[in-house]
């Protein structure tokens, strides 16, 4: 945890902040100090989850309607939130859509509303509040929240894995060339962690839970405390020469899945005593 009141004076955009992990990295900025926005389409959870962390924490949070599919939704929810509090000095690109499916049963209005909530959402936030702290000359760290396969591609998610691949590359892309302006722009790529949205999606039966779990070298699933630690550490002061960096939060899984060996962390002692002397036979030979 930062030192109390690193955000305070510091207002903070936070798009599906209503639930998950947007609701937990707002907790943690408004526990520090921050004046929050959440935006999201479900204007009634949003106003039940401020409501739950104002009294939490004593600093306000704001709900914001807002559809980041829709560019006039996004001008109109940052207009609302300049009008109250002025510009801010943290974006968070949190809000997704996602779910499991083979990619032969897509529509393009499947491919279409994922896209566009994931990558067309941070684009419109982004440029709508970008545009306007450039104006305005003052710096800001905006976060995006992608995931590992984001790099690799992955199957069953191809539309979320191909937009969040976009979001990487635009927050690189800022990075470099809206710096001069005073702007940072940072990605977090979290691996599992439980969420309601997330696990009703990509793990509708519950059957691949443990499966993920036996697979994470620390032997666990993220917490959403954990990912909200590093996230109010990226969007705060002391990170203030972070920029364009993709930092992997995934317990190890990416390394592991890709290790030509690690599937040998299956092997018993019993059977490391045999193959060490098959090998040490082969000496000379
Ligand atoms: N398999 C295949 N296609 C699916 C689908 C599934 N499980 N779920 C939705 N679709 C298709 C729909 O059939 C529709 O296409 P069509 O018009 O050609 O029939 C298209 O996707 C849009 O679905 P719809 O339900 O109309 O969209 P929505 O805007 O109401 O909801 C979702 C958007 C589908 C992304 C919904 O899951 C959602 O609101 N998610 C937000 C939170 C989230 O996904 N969090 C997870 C983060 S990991």
């Amino acid at each position: 945890m930062l030192p109390p009141n690193s955000f305070v004076g510091k207002v903070a955009f936070i798009t599906g902040g209503g639930t998950g992990l947007g609701k937990g990295m707002t907790s943690a900025l408004s526990s520090l100090g921050a004046q929050c926005f959440i935006a999201s389409r479900k204007l009634d959870v949003l106003k039940e989850t401020a409501e739950e962390i104002s009294t939490k924490t004593g600093n306000k949070v704001h709900a914001v309607q807002c559809d980041v599919r829709e560019p006039s939704s996004v001008e109109a929810a940052v207009k609302q939130m300049i009008s109250i509090a002025g510009l801010p000095s943290v974006v968070i690109n949190n809000a997704a859509g996602n779910f499991i499916s083979p990619t032969e049963r897509l529509s393009p209005n499947a491919w279409k509303t994922i896209t566009d909530i994931v990558l067309n959402g941070t684009a419109y936030v982004t440029l709508e509040i970008g545009k306007e702290l450039i104006k305005a000359k003052k710096g800001a760290a905006f976060l995006s929240i992608t995931t590992p396969y984001a790099e690799t591609g992955s199957g069953f998610v191809v539309p979320s894995s191909s937009a969040k691949a976009g979001v990487e590359a635009l927050s690189k892309s800022l990075s470099a060339e809206w710096g001069r302006y005073g702007l940072r722009f940072n990605v977090i790529q979290s691996g599992p962690i439980k969420t309601k949205g997330a696990f009703s999606r990509l793990d509708p039966s519950g059957k691949f839970e443990n499966i993920m779990t036996d697979r994470l070298p620390t032997g666990r699933l993220g917490t959403v405390e954990e990912i909200a630690n590093l996230a109010s550490y990226l969007c705060s002061d002391y990170a203030s020469w972070i920029s364009g960096a993709v930092i992997r939060f995934d317990g190890g899984n990416y390394v592991s899945i890709a290790g030509e060996f690690n599937e040998l962390r299956k092997v018993t002692k019993e059977e490391w005593n045999v193959m060490e002397a098959m090998i040490r036979k082969t000496k000379g030979s």
